[in-house]
């Protein structure tokens, strides 16, 4: 295994808070230089110094932010070699209570987000010699759920989106893996918060048919970032437009 990444820079949208941040820590072990890039700063500066890694403050929906972050890393690191696009929002509604605002919201930051991130990341990863970037899905994006209207429209969106990106920047000989990971039900501020603004019968219900219909029942952040560290790594050096889908068995069903 060469799971070590020591001489990488790598950047994860999102990284503030559970799936992303567990993703920070185990690169920081991995030996590479990290960037947090997130909405809530003061939290994402704590956790940033509490695991050595910079922070930067980050909205994925908008482009001079990313320029801002690109600028940031390559004046204190010199280069770029490896992004997590994380970050992301995710509340249950379905045809009849999904609005215009929120589904558009949804998808701006699920999948506009992703775009803004690979377009933006792609120049100074491939001046920096390549690397990998990881799109953080959902098994949303492959099955779905009567409450996962914009969810699943912006992470299927993701799953297809970096086909067509990995495809493209191989085409152009930037040496930038992309692939997608989907992820089961990870214990997280985003799924509990979901899950609270439910009626309690309407929760109990989706718990029912998602952790409950989970044969290795909810994951654990960490199970998720091992599996996205996996793609960042040379392990991984033959994948390319593929989809890793870490669910503890939900879609074999
Ligand atoms: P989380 O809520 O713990 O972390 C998401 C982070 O994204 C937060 O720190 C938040 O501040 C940040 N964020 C939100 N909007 C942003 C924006 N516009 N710009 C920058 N940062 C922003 O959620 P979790 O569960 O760790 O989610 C991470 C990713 O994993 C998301 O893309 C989510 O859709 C995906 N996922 C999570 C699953 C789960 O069960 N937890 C299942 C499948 C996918």
């Amino acid at each position: 295994m060469n799971t070590m990444l020591s001489g990488a820079v790598a950047l994860i949208s999102g990284g503030a808070s559970g799936i992303g941040l567990e993703t920070a820590k185990l690169l920081k072990q991995r030996g590479a230089s990290v960037w947090i890039g997130d909405l809530q700063d003061s939290l994402g500066q704590a956790v940033a110094e509490d695991i050595g890694a910079h922070f930067i403050h980050l909205d994925v929906t908008k482009p001079e932010d990313w320029a801002a972050a690109m600028d940031a890393i390559q004046s204190k690191d010199g280069k770029l070699t490896h992004l997590v696009n994380n970050a992301g929002i995710g509340a249950g509604a379905n045809l009849e209570t999904e609005t215009l605002e929120g589904f558009t919201r949804t998808i701006n930051v699920n999948l506009v987000g992703v775009f803004l991130g690979c377009k933006s990341a792609a120049p100074l990863m491939a001046a920096s010699g390549g690397g990998a970037m990881v799109n953080v899905s959902s098994i949303f994006g492959i099955v779905s759920d009567p409450l996962s209207i914009a969810y699943s429209a912006s992470k299927g969106g993701v799953r297809a989106m970096t086909k067509a990106i990995a495809l493209d920047l191989h085409a152009r000989q930037t040496g930038i893996r992309v692939n997608s990971v989907h992820p089961g039900f990870a214990a997280t501020p985003m799924v509990s918060s979901a899950v609270s603004d439910m009626a309690a019968a309407e929760a109990e219900q989706y718990a029912a048919r998602t952790v409950g219909r989970t044969p290795l029942g909810m994951a654990e952040p960490i199970q998720i970032a091992r599996a996205i560290v996996f793609l960042l790594s040379s392990d991984s050096d033959y994948m390319t437009g593929s989809e890793l889908v870490v669910d503890g068995g939900f879609t074999a069903a």
